[in-house]
């Protein structure tokens, strides 16, 4: 059942190029400009979706980190305001909530009971709920008024990969077409944007032909005590998602960082023993964190870069680089995450740790 790969997370790691494309699929036409997501329980009018005044994403783990980068989403393609919270959090605070708002709950196995809780606390408040689940008849996707199920088969593998990036392949169809409803996009801008996303199964593709580049730079690594993982922008909860990897099946000390807050407090940790592992991908704020790893190597941090294959500059300001094929920044989560789940299996590998069954970890939290 692992067919061939050593483990199940290895075997998820290299079966996302398909799990992304059957999330997708039947979803998007890029050359008409068209997204259907007509699904049972998926029947939100026009009208409704025009009138969304804000939404709520909550979740936990990794599903937070795909909520994280789905904000980017929302906000920039269908211009509606969005909050992300922890389910844990989010249950236990007085969120201001009313018909008008949308809240979101994102969950691979559809059993999480702080998210399950958040969900009914938001029904009781009147909201609408819409759930992002991968497990179909899960309880969150029954309780949920709407569902939009990712298409990613069983996830065995205790440390969530392709549930990862069939959430945020879901996010961003919904986005897109809410945005494309609320007028927030044009018809050749929604074009664009879904063949961003029709092509990056295939680009995902092509880098794991390359994932032993990611196991030498492991092999240097694995013995060090803390990684920071930087990243900006739709990249940030990316970094947020490295690091949760490497904790969790590693068990070695990792923090994801917004790379602009480096210098507020988490810069005085740099020194020769750090490595920082840094998303560096062509967009908005680039050059911001160029400046911002080039202040990290000064102080003598090693820097492995995640960056654009067409990336000529990247090489003179890091230690080590990972090359990606080179995406639109709003799609490249779904290229970026890669190696970073790549770097923690590898090292994971090398210190001989339970891959599939990390320590005093459960697949499903089903208490709070
Ligand atoms: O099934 P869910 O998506 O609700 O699970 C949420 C978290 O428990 C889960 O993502 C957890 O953080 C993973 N072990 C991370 O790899």
């Amino acid at each position: 059942e692992k067919d061939g790969y050593k483990h199940f997370m290895l075997k998820e790691i290299f079966e996302q190029p398909r799990t992304i494309e059957d999330t997708f699929r039947g979803r998007i036409y890029p050359d008409e400009g068209r997204v259907y997501i007509e699904e049972v329980k998926l029947k939100l009018k026009e009208e409704y979706i025009k009138n969304i005044s804000n939404i709520y994403i909550v979740a936990c783990g990794t599903s937070y980190h795909s909520g994280l980068v789905s904000k980017f989403l929302f906000e920039s393609f269908a211009k509606i305001p969005t909050e992300v919270d922890i389910a844990s959090e989010f249950r236990y605070r007085d969120v201001i909530l009313d018909e008008k708002t949308l809240v979101v709950v994102i969950s691979q196995s559809g059993e999480t009971a702080d998210t399950l809780a958040a969900l009914r606390l938001a029904k009781s408040k009147g909201c609408q709920t819409l759930a992002v689940c991968n497990v179909v008849g899960s309880s969150i996707s029954r309780e949920a008024m709407y569902v939009i199920y990712t298409h990613c088969g069983p996830e065995i593998g205790v440390a969530s990969t392709k549930a990862f990036t069939g959430q945020v392949t879901a996010l961003y169809v919904l986005a897109l077409d809410w945005a494309y409803k609320r007028e927030a996009l044009t018809i050749k801008e929604l074009k664009k944007y879904l063949k961003e996303l029709w092509e990056i199964p295939l680009k995902i593709n092509e880098f794991l032909k390359n994932a032993e580049s990611v196991h030498d730079i492991a092999k240097v690594f694995a013995n060090k005590r803390d990684f920071l993982y930087l990243g900006r922008h739709i990249n940030y909860p990316v970094a947020l998602e490295g690091a949760l990897k490497i904790k969790e099946i590693s068990y070695i000390h990792a923090e994801g960082y917004a790379a602009g807050e480096m210098k507020h407090g988490p810069i005085a940790l740099i020194d020769k023993s750090m490595p920082i592992v840094a998303i560096v991908i062509k967009g908005r704020i680039y050059e911001k964190i160029i400046s911002n790893i080039e202040e990290a190597k000064a102080r003598g941090g090693t820097i492995i870069a995640v960056a654009d294959q067409s990336d000529k500059e990247i090489g003179n300001k890091s230690n080590y680089v990972i090359y990606v094929p080179e995406t639109d920044e709003f799609v490249s989560p779904l290229m970026t995450v890669i190696p970073l789940q790549l770097l923690a299996y590898y090292i994971s590998l090398i210190l001989g740790c339970d891959v599939d069954q990390p320590r005093n970890l459960a697949k499903s939290v089903t208490v709070e």
